[in-house]
């Protein structure tokens, strides 16, 4: 079996690196059965976005990179269709592995299908119905081309069963990102930024912010950053996604309990999740991450297409709201935060899952 593993941004490398870890694993115990090629697409270059995480997650090397780089939505998915396809017909293969929900998850995947390749989409199914998201249409598009899904949640069947999908394409195996987390969390690294900020466990927050609809409006952003670094007088460690430094460095005045710092590897900000009073995010994978470490989770957004996270997990969605951030940091003062669960097969072994249901895939 010839596989192609895509990745291209930075929550891809977490996803990724466990079904990597379980097709090397399979190949050693019985014989090499299941080749692969990993294309990166290049929609992540720095290396804090990528090189850092490919070293800690120990993924090998890409085969290629496509050298997508950014640009507009319409600019980014095009180069990476234009490159792929190239390298999908200079390299043909059995199946298209897609994770996530990224600009290049969906370029692929047009790709592949428009060259009758099957494709597979890991994290298939999940959606906030939010069509002003670029990643809820990226969601769409992909899994309504795509062959086979393995899917993180009962809800995120229930969505592809609703789109047409046939129980038979559907593989519920859990969340690959929290395999990664629950193998890495005891390599942990205590960030530079601990003893500069003076931090203690327990008394200190997280804030991660890049969605478009929070930080592309200097207004709006400035407020936020203003709420936030006003209700409470703890430090707020902050590090900055490339997209919000460019805004952030015209902002007039930072709220002085407000750590910004450069974006973080994977382990330093692991232990800074698990070490944290609770989290502030408009991220898709912090919310998962949080519900698996127990830690509170307030989500600047109005909704999720994790909603197991709010409804098991640890998170509660605020929307941008100040009223509700204040309402939301006095529960949490007051103790009354809820405890949550972790969801069902968010269990560390998704990758070996997936490479079990592959197995059994005829092309
Ligand atoms: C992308 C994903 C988003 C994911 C996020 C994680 C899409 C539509 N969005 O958003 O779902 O949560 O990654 O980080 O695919 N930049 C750099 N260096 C880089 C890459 C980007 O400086 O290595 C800057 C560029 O100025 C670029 C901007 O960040 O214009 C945005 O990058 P882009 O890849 O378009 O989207 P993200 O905001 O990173």
């Amino acid at each position: 079996m010839k596989l192609t593993l895509i990745a291209g941004a930075r929550p891809n490398f977490m996803k990724i690196a466990p079904i990597i870890r379980a097709i090397e694993k399979e190949n050693a115990l019985s014989g090499k059965t299941i080749s692969f090629r990993l294309v990166h697409t290049g929609q992540h270059y720095d290396d804090r976005l990528s090189k850092i995480f490919f070293k800690q997650l120990q993924i090998p090397d890409a085969d290629v990179n496509l050298g997508a780089g950014s640009g507009t939505q319409a600019e980014q998915t095009a180069r990476i269709m234009i490159e792929f396809e190239k390298d999908l017909l200079a390299n043909p293969t059995d199946l298209v592995i897609v994770v996530g929900d990224v600009n290049s998850t969906m370029a692929c995947t047009i790709v592949a299908k428009k060259l009758n390749v099957k494709v597979a989409h890991v994290e298939g199914g999940i959606r906030s119905f939010d069509m002003t998201m670029p990643e809820e249409i990226n969601r769409m598009v992909t899994d309504s081309l795509a062959d086979y899904f393995f899917t993180t949640s009962v809800v995120a069947n229930k969505n592809l069963k609703a789109s047409g999908a046939a129980e038979k394409q559907i593989f519920f195996v859990g969340n690959t990102m929290i395999d990664t987390l629950t193998l890495r969390l005891k390599d942990a690294i205590k960030p530079e930024i601990w003893n500069n900020a003076n931090l203690k466990k327990g008394e200190y927050f997280v804030l991660t912010l890049h969605r478009p609809s929070n930080v592309d409006d200097l207004v709006k952003f400035a407020s936020l950053m203003k709420a936030i670094g006003t209700q409470t007088a703890l430090p707020i460690i902050f590090p900055v996604h490339p997209r919000t430094m460019k805004i952030f460095s015209q902002l007039k005045e930072v709220p002085p309990n407000i750590f910004a710092c450069d974006p973080m590897s994977y382990l330093e900000f692991i232990y800074l999740l698990k070490e944290a009073k609770a989290v502030i995010t408009d991220s898709g994978g912090v919310q998962e991450e949080t519900t698996v470490l127990g830690i509170p989770c307030i989500t600047l957004r109005n909704n999720t297409e994790r909603p197991e996270t709010v409804s098991i997990g640890t998170n509660e969605m605020v929307g941008d709201h100040k009223d509700a951030l204040i309402q939301a940091l006095d529960k949490l003062a007051n103790g009354k935060w809820k405890k949550g669960k972790i969801p069902e097969l968010w269990d560390g072994r998704t990758g070996e899952r997936i490479v079990k249901v592959l197995k059994t895939l005829k092309f």
